[in-house]
């Protein structure tokens, strides 16, 4: 293994002692972190660790998501590289700032009001929620008069994200969105005609006094594991009641963070300091069984969002 002349080294450590190495860093209160590493460009198609030749000299290649996955498992945003015009190329990590948390004063309905943190975020720019509903779709295929549910619907990105995929849906489907946000239901309605979707302020809880009658489609994006909510008994409520006999369910739960700007895959637990995905793995397969006995199909996938597609058995 060589060095190059520039003054750093040229990164070739294993990733073992640069995790080591970066929290001993970390620790000692360093706010940017400087490597300088081969460009993955000139080693194209090598996997990561793959030592290569490159002007009869030997490198260690690592593509740009091992530099992506490394910040992000450490809590660190990784900025825009730069060449460096040698084959090399220059990482910057910085600390993110600390997980403010979403805990807000007023009232628990409002948490993901207009003025809450999470309407900075939209989840029409997630490549893999986005890719994943589009094929949950293709296995759905709801008819294009379709009527559809949103459970939790807040300002209403999923039936966004619909009508974006499925034009004829846009055209010929009708909504009903449910939620107990005031306010994100006031952004909702000014997204949507009236005559396509009704928006509707209710406690989920009380879904089955609400007369809105049954759908070929109900989505339950980030939904059904909030607080408060009485899952098992809503999803019961949903197969039972509100669906149609060709209808589908999708249903979408996180598994990511957000925080400073950046998506962090791992859900979070209550008093758990690292994310753990136990809650996620018990509600998810809770819910696939129940489904299976009820006579439809699921497919779980997904990063970070678990995705349960599930369609009824013919
Ligand atoms: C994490 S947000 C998800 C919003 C949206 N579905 C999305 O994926 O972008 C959860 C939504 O469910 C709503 N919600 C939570 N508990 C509820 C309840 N008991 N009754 C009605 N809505 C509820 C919140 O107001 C919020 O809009």
């Amino acid at each position: 293994m060589t060095e190059a002349t520039d003054s750093s080294p040229l990164e070739a450590r294993g990733m073992v002692e640069l995790i080591a190495d970066l929290r001993r860093r970390l620790a000692a209160g360093e706010t940017t972190i400087t490597l300088r590493v081969p460009d993955p460009d000139h080693s194209r198609g090598c996997y990561a660790g793959e030592r290569y030749q490159r002007n009869g000299e030997v490198y260690v290649h690592r593509p740009l998501q091992v530099w992506l996955d490394l910040a992000e498992r450490l809590d660190l945003r990784l900025r825009t590289p730069r060449p460096l015009g040698d084959g090399s190329m220059e990482l910057r990590l910085e600390p993110l700032a600390e997980d403010p948390g979403w805990r807000r004063e007023g009232p628990q309905t409002e948490r993901y009001g207009r003025d809450s943190p999470f309407q900075r975020i939209s989840k029409l720019e997630e490549p893999h929620l986005v890719a994943d509903v589009a094929d949950a779709l293709d296995r759905l295929a709801p008819p294009d008069d379709a009527r559809v549910l949103g459970l939790g619907i807040n300002r209403g990105d999923e039936f966004k994200l619909l009508c974006q995929l499925r034009p004829a849906l846009a055209e010929r489907g009708s909504f009903v969105g449910i939620d107990h946000s005031a306010s994100a239901l006031e952004l909702a309605r000014g997204r949507f005609s009236a005559a396509k979707a009704t928006f509707i302020e209710a406690d989920l809880d009380d879904l089955p006094t609400l007369e809105i009658g049954r759908f070929d489609l109900i989505l339950a994006f980030g939904t059904l594991q909030s607080p408060g909510v009485g899952d098992r008994a809503l999803l019961r409520h949903l197969v039972r009641d509100r669906l149609r006999p060709q209808g589908g369910l999708l249903i979408a739960m996180p598994n990511c963070r957000y925080v400073d700007g950046e998506q962090i895959y791992g859900a979070r637990m209550r008093n758990f300091r690292r994310p753990d995905l136990s809650l996620l793995l018990k509600d998810s397969a809770f819910y696939r069984r129940y489904l299976n006995q009820h006579r439809h199909q699921v497919f779980v996938t997904g990063k970070y969002d678990l995705l349960l597609t599930a369609i009824p058995r013919t």
